[in-house]
């Protein structure tokens, strides 16, 4: 998506970023590529991110690759061939692949073709699996990128519950629906999570992070019925580049890990994935439900942001306004800034500084 946007607030009109921010995600960031658990070993799968085509395996003995989806012979999805576990099989004419990318063997050469296939290779890109998430890597320069993220817990995982939700809208759009306050209310006004009209005016602290900012630890709020069930515990939410809401729920020595990640699909989709982790015993029977209401959240969102994405298409420009947008400023500051670091090779350093913020919602 190609647009502009304008800042009504008077004290950040200055900050006001110019249309480019509003195009291409980062290449030089980890994306959510799917669930771990969907992947066993001797499988394959094809994902499209940024609008690359890449086929991501297991290998017999576990090991992951993650290869580009094209055969450099005639252009075939390797993704379409056959995966023994150790090599993939190209569907046209049988070139076989190695885990590193590497052809192996091409079954048409006869003696006296010159043709050495270990002299093709297959572009590979970094590939991790991390908290039952498989991430991949899309640019150059891995050790300056934003790391993947810890979903670290005290103890032990008792619950772990992933729902993935393709909405048909860019990924900046989806991306500020994970920092937008706003939308709560109006949105996700399910009665077993937030009645309409319980508005009130909320005020929170912030701090930045290396790579994006943190609300800090706070009393969850009253008005969610969600939250009241259990106890209005501590709440604190990182939100990182290129897209990631992390939310830290703390029930004295144990917690919930509530995680959404944006994953740029190409231009016009972008994956919604909400990972729910615990060590909290009481929460594994109730995986099912948490299934249901985290696919039924994400859904909500997808509603919402088809309908703006197609506005958005009809004249693309937003009015980020007032405090509860502040934050969708900062993710366009930092994605700029982190975009003009990566172009300059320079380190990225975080210039937002801790503010306290007011809004109703
Ligand atoms: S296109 Fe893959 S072997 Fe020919
Ligand atoms: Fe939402």
């Amino acid at each position: 998506m190609s647009s502009s946007t304008t800042t009504g607030d008077a004290r950040t009109s200055a900050e006001a970023p110019p249309a480019s921010e509003f195009r291409e995600p980062p290449r030089e960031a980890w994306y959510c590529a799917r669930s771990a658990g969907s992947l066993a070993p001797g499988a394959m799968a094809s994902v499209t991110v940024l609008g690359d085509q890449i086929v991501i395996g297991r290998t017999k003995a576990g090991r992951l690759f993650a290869l580009r989806d094209r055969c450099p012979h005639r252009g075939a999805p390797l993704s379409g061939g056959q995966f023994d576990g150790t090599a993939i099989t190209c569907p046209f004419h049988g070139w076989r692949f190695g885990a590193d990318g590497r052809c192996q063997a091409m079954p048409t050469l006869v003696d006296g073709d010159v043709t050495d296939p270990g002299q093709v290779k297959v572009g590979e890109f970094p590939v991790r699996e991390s908290d039952g998430i498989i991430w991949l890597y899309m640019g150059a320069g891995l050790a300056e990128a934003p790391p993947v993220p810890a979903l670290t817990l005290a103890g032990a995982t008792r619950c772990r519950v992933a729902v993935s939700v393709l909405v048909e809208a860019s990924y900046d759009l989806c991306v500020l629906s994970l920092i937008d306050p706003g939308h709560v209310g109006y949105v996700h006004n399910s009665w077993w999570w937030r009645p309409t009209a319980t508005a009130r005016e909320k005020i929170k602290d912030f701090e930045p992070l290396p790579f994006g900012f943190r609300m800090k630890a706070h009393k969850a709020a009253a008005n969610s019925r969600g939250y009241r069930l259990l106890g209005r515990p501590q709440t604190e939410v990182d939100f990182l580049l290129p897209g990631q809401r992390i939310e830290r729920i703390r029930m004295g020595e144990r917690s919930i890990i509530n995680a959404t990640f944006a994953t740029p699909i190409d231009a016009r989709r972008t994956l919604l994935t909400n990972v729910l982790l615990s060590d909290l015993p009481q929460l594994m029977p109730l995986a099912p439900l948490i299934g249901w209401a985290g696919r039924a959240f994400l859904r909500q969102d997808q509603r919402i942001l088809e309908l703006a994405q197609q506005g958005l298409e009809r004249k693309p420009t937003m009015l980020l306004l007032g405090q509860a947008d502040r934050l969708g400023q900062w993710y366009f500051r930092l994605k700029r800034d982190y975009a003009a670091a990566r172009h300059e090779g320079k380190a990225f350093s975080n210039t937002l500084a801790p503010e306290r913020l007011r809004w109703r919602t």
